[in-house]
């Protein structure tokens, strides 16, 4: 084999273990992630394609007392009302359906199974909930933003940006959590950001160092096989 060749597989290799390695890391080590290492990570992720190459993301880093400032206010709010529904955008279907349902239960359920939490502690699982808030006590967080006068083409390429964020993170030996939760409360993050007007809060997302002995970190997700959402057509 070729030093060449051999160099490609290991490539392929290294892709495929960032790809598989990556899961939503939701407790974080006391490990502070230098400055260094996140703009390493953006200076990779802003590869990301994009319809006519329109790079619509846009990136607020928070670290220290401004994200603890954030998470402050953000968890008293939702202690005070923790049903807030204030999105300025619809992720999920209002009547879920088979087999998106049936997933996204045991995704819940799964991660409070990890912790003991059964049906029916709903004290628990609110404290869970509120972890978010927190970024799940990774030094880094992000809120990631677009502009709301672009289309929903625009959001496929931010969700790209995303995921080259969390595969690069994990080249450099950090996780991630995608956290959408953050959306609730725009308004407590404009707040405490620059965010303009015309951009959306879009998605928060905590990087650090896991916790690898954290049972929320150890429980995995499965996935539907190949066949499941393949259809090979002329071969
Ligand atoms: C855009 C996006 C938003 C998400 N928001 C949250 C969130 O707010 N809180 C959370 O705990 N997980 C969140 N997740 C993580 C998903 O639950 C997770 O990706 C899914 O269950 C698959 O598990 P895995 O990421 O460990 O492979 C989000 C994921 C994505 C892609």
């Amino acid at each position: 084999m070729s030093a060449k060749k051999k160099s490609m597989d290991d490539v392929a290799t290294s892709i495929d273990e960032a790809i598989r390695s990556r899961h939503s890391v939701r407790s974080f080590l006391d490990r502070p992630v230098p400055r260094k290492s996140i703009e390493e990570i953006l200076d990779v992720a802003r590869y990301a394609p994009s319809g006519t190459n329109t790079q619509p993301w846009q990136v607020y880093v928070l670290a220290g007392e401004v994200k603890k400032a954030l998470s402050a206010d953000i968890l008293a709010d939702f202690e005070a009302n923790p049903e807030r529904e204030e999105r300025e955008f619809e992720y999920y279907p209002t009547d879920w359906f088979e087999p998106y349902l049936g997933r996204r239960r045991a995704c819940g359920w799964g991660l409070y199974g990890s912790l003991g939490i059964e049906r029916g502690q709903t004290e628990r699982m609110h404290e869970q909930r509120a972890r978010n808030y927190q970024f799940f006590d990774a030094p880094i967080g992000l809120i990631i933003t677009i502009e709301r006068r672009l289309n929903i083409g625009s959001w496929l390429d931010l969700g790209m940006f995303m995921q080259n964020i969390m595969l690069a993170a994990r080249g450099r030996g950090l996780h991630t959590c995608p956290q959408a939760a953050f959306a609730n409360y725009h308004s407590i993050v404009r707040r405490h950001l620059p965010v303009p007007d015309e951009e959306i809060i879009v998605c928060g997302m905590a990087i650090g160092y896991r916790n690898a002995r954290a049972p929320e970190n150890i429980w995995r997700t499965d996935r539907d096989p190949v066949d499941g959402f393949t259809r090979w057509l002329g071969f």
